[in-house]
Parts: C-alpha cells; structure tokens; sequence
C-alpha cells in the first residue's frame, strides 16, 4: 500500500500541495481528477521522483518503507510506474536494448536465479504484445521515442508495463495524443492489466478510460489539495455536472 499523510511541496518557495492525504491499495484501481493546474501530475511526479519539486512534508509509505528516501530506481524496482503525461525521449538508447534492460531487472526482482534473456529470446517473447498493440517491429531498432508519434510513445508504455507488470501503475492522462482505435486497444491491453496483485491509478480530463477499468474510490484536486473523495459515482457526477458545480 502506499500511504500518504500530509504532503505538502513547493516549487521556488510557491506551494504546489498542500496537506495532501490519499491511500492506494493493491487490488484496487483509484482515479484522480481535478482542473488543470490542480496538481496532479506534481503529485505523480512525487511518488515516482523529480528534481524539481521541493518536499517539505510528508509521511509517505510504500509497504512501510519511507517512499521519499528511496531513489527512483528503488521505487522502480518496488513496482511503481508511471506512464508521464509528457513522455521524454531519449537518443542512443536502443528500444529493444532497453525494453530487455527493464524485463531483465523486473525478472531477476521476483526470481534473483533468473538469468538475463539473450536479444534473440527476448525478440521472440515480445513479438506476441508487439502483435497485440499493433507495433512494428522495426522500432525495435530505433532510439527510445525519438520521433515516434504520440500514440506510438504511449504503446511502448504499455509494452513496458506488459513486461514488468507494476504493482502500482499511474497513468498520468494515457488518454492523450491516442487516435480511437488506438485509444481502444490501449484501454484494453491496460484492463488486462488489471489484477488483484496491482493497483491502477488514472489522471484523467476524460471519461471513456472509466468504461474499461472499474475503479473503487475517485480523488478530486483543487489548488494542489484533494477537496472530495468518493466512489465511482463521483466520477459520473462529475463527468455530469462540471468541477464548478460539485466543488462550489
Ligand atoms: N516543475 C515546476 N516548476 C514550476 N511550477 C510547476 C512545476 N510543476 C508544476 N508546477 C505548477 O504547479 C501547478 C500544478 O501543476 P500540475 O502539472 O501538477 O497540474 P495538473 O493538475 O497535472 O494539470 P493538467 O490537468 O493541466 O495536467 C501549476 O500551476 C504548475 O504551473
Ligand atoms: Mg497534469
């Protein structure tokens, strides 16, 4: 469980959260909503780690250990993912060569026997999701993201999470830059996620991604503090009414 008591962070002294409490389970999927700006992406980048964001309070566990004081590639290995609202692309790093990276080290967390997977092996295993989410193989060769389109960049997401299946999974607006037919088989692959073993959390400003994952409690933000919480009728009161209405 990743418990969070109190949060408070600023950036350049201009408080972003303020006194944010919220708790994610395993075996059930959360969504957090709230009018841009309100802080929901500052408070995923928190969780997952970033450099800018100055954290003055906190009582963060994930399983009891003190989240802020584990390095990114901790919470990494401890099953947290984040699928970035604005996914980075970086040059002369090999997508084949990182994807096997990241299923090596995911492997050898839950069997520390587990030998690293030869490139010739790992092609042949990945071929089936490449398949799934209609990806060609040839991007397998090409730096990661580096020009790839939108809809593109949030596939390969979704690879990732196909192979280390996360415990908890963030997704900061998957919604975006996803074409429908893109968006379907995105949202699909994402409810065959879903499992009792992992967590599912969706920032969202849409709704459609609610049709496929059942979600058991809804956040709202608004100027970086959570101002309603609820279950999945929230998010349809919501979806109704406006923010205006329901926080007002
Ligand atoms: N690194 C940063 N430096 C300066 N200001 C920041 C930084 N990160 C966030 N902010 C500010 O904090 C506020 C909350 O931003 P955040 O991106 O968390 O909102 P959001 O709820 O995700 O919005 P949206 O729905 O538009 O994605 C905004 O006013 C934003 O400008
Ligand atoms: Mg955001």
């Amino acid at each position: 469980m990743i418990n969070i008591k109190n949060l408070e962070v600023s950036v350049w002294d201009e408080s972003i959260l303020k006194w944010v409490s919220l708790k994610f389970e395993l075996g059930k999927n959360y969504c957090i909503l709230g009018k841009n700006w309100s802080g929901k992406s500052t408070l995923s980048s928190v969780l997952m780690w970033h450099p800018s964001y100055e954290i003055t309070t906190w009582e963060i566990t994930l399983d009891w250990e003190d989240l802020i004081e584990m390095e990114p590639n901790e919470r990494s290995a401890a099953g947290i993912f984040l699928s970035f609202q604005n996914i980075p692309e970086i040059k002369w790093v090999k997508l084949s060569e990182y994807l096997r990276t990241i299923f090596n080290i995911a492997e050898k967390g839950r069997n520390p026997d587990f030998k690293d997977i030869s490139p010739f092996l790992f092609k042949r295993y990945i071929k089936k999701y490449l398949e799934e989410l209609h990806i060609d193989e040839v991007f397998l060769e090409r730096d990661l993201n580096v020009w790839f389109s939108g809809g593109e960049k949030r596939k390969i997401e979704i690879l990732q999470m196909k192979l280390i299946w996360p415990k908890y999974i963030i997704l900061d607006e998957i919604d975006s830059w996803l074409d429908l037919d893109a968006f379907k088989t995105v949202a699909t692959m994402l409810r065959s996620l879903s499992s009792p073993e992992n967590s599912i959390i969706i920032i969202t400003h849409y709704f459609t991604i609610l049709e496929y994952i059942d979600v058991d409690s809804v956040y709202v933000m608004k100027d970086g503090e959570v101002v309603k919480q609820g279950g999945k009728e929230l998010a349809a009161e919501v979806q109704e009414k406006g923010f205006e209405k329901i926080l007002n």
